[in-house]
């Protein structure tokens, strides 16, 4: 049994965010952005935007050129690192697509959760042997919700977007995932972090007024990297891991119509395609519009390719997400 891509969708919330914008905060400037990261723009989460509402319409995207209703989904896959509910927003999503048919639950991976997840929706295809039919992965993030806006070396990375494909069942010589490599590897965590944090110390008393225990009520840090680190994190860890996925496929480099990394500085993209010496007219990049959506971008990226008229039913695509855990892997998948 095997499993491809039948439908692609995206969202992104209206407000954007410039390298200008980011300039009258923080002592930083366009060129100095654009030039160490490729990003120009971002959009972020405002007023009562919340992330299930873009992961909702960046799957009804996926469903409708996929042709199929919502009643058909069999499994909801939402990969996101920043759910509007602490415990999980799959459901949530899969109760306003309408996907009544379907059970619903989160991965969070970082910026590998969608190919964590794309993964993961290829193995319960396989492993219920069509049990299930069609599997909605949508990769959505809002990082802006936990980002400091005084630290320039975070703020102007990230962006919030959504980002969804349909996978379905088929038979295997049709098989649209080609190879796979997955790794993490925690003795990287302290590099890029957003740690649960107690904030309030207050103390819980007995009958007696004796003091029981603190309670803790946990929020998150905000995001905490080392940025050069995980520079040569992902430049080192990156291409072997496409290298592994294309043997796994039985194919070389060469053989690839499109390299779809996670979009999260252009000069990761341009070392690891110079690595892989693939021509960067076979390099799909859109961060410079969205900055790094981490779970979202490379659905993002793949659904504007797709509708862009770039990638085109047949073409072969490596694809890779990285980031924090640490965590990192790759797929080889047929449009
Ligand atoms: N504007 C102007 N100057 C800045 C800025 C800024 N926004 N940020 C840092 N600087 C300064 C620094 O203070 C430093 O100044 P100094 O030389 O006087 O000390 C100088 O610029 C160089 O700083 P570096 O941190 O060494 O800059 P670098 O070239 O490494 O670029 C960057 C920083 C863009 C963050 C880069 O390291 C990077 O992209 N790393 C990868 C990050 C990434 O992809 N993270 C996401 C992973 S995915 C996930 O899971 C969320």
């Amino acid at each position: 049994m095997g499993s491809k891509l039948v439908g692609c969708g995206s969202s992104v919330p209206k407000l954007l965010i410039s390298n200008d914008d980011l300039a009258q905060i923080v002592e930083t400037s366009d060129e100095w952005i654009s030039v160490r990261t490729g990003i120009r723009n971002r959009r972020v989460l405002s007023g009562n935007e919340t992330l299930s509402g873009f992961a909702v319409d960046a799957a009804k995207g996926a469903l409708q050129m996929a042709q199929l209703e919502a009643e058909e989904v069999d499994l909801v896959i939402m990969c996101t690192s920043t759910p509007d509910d602490l415990f999980g927003c799959g459901t949530q999503v899969q109760r306003d697509l309408g996907c009544k048919n379907a059970w619903a639950f989160d991965i969070t991976a970082a910026c590998s959760g969608f190919i964590v997840g794309l993964i993961s929706a290829t193995r319960f295809i396989k492993a219920t042997g069509g049990g299930f039919q069609n599997i909605l992965v949508i990769g959505a993030d809002a990082l802006s919700r936990y980002v400091d806006w005084t630290d320039r070396g975070t703020c102007i990375l990230f962006g919030d977007a959504a980002g969804a494909v349909l996978v379905q069942a088929c038979h295997s010589d049709e098989d649209g995932l080609l190879g796979f490599d997955l790794h993490s590897d925690g003795h990287g965590h302290r590099q890029l972090n957003a740690l649960a944090q107690g904030d309030d110390d207050k103390l819980i008393s007995n009958s007696n007024g004796a003091p029981l225990f603190p309670p803790r009520k946990s929020s998150f840090s905000c995001i905490q990297m080392n940025g050069k680190e995980v520079f040569r994190f992902a430049v080192r860890s990156v291409p072997q891991s496409i290298e592994a996925a294309l043997e796994e496929a039985g194919l070389s480099s060469s053989s690839i119509d499109w390299l779809l990394l996670h979009q999260a500085n252009q000069r990761i993209i341009d070392a690891v395609s110079n690595r892989l010496e693939i021509p960067s007219d076979k390099v799909i990049s859109n961060l410079a519009n969205y900055g790094n959506t981490s779970a979202a971008s490379i659905p993002l990226a793949l659904d504007e390719a797709i509708r862009g008229g770039k990638i085109q039913a047949g073409n072969t695509i490596a694809t890779a997400g990285f980031g924090a855990g640490l965590t990192w892997g790759s797929a080889i998948i047929r449009w």
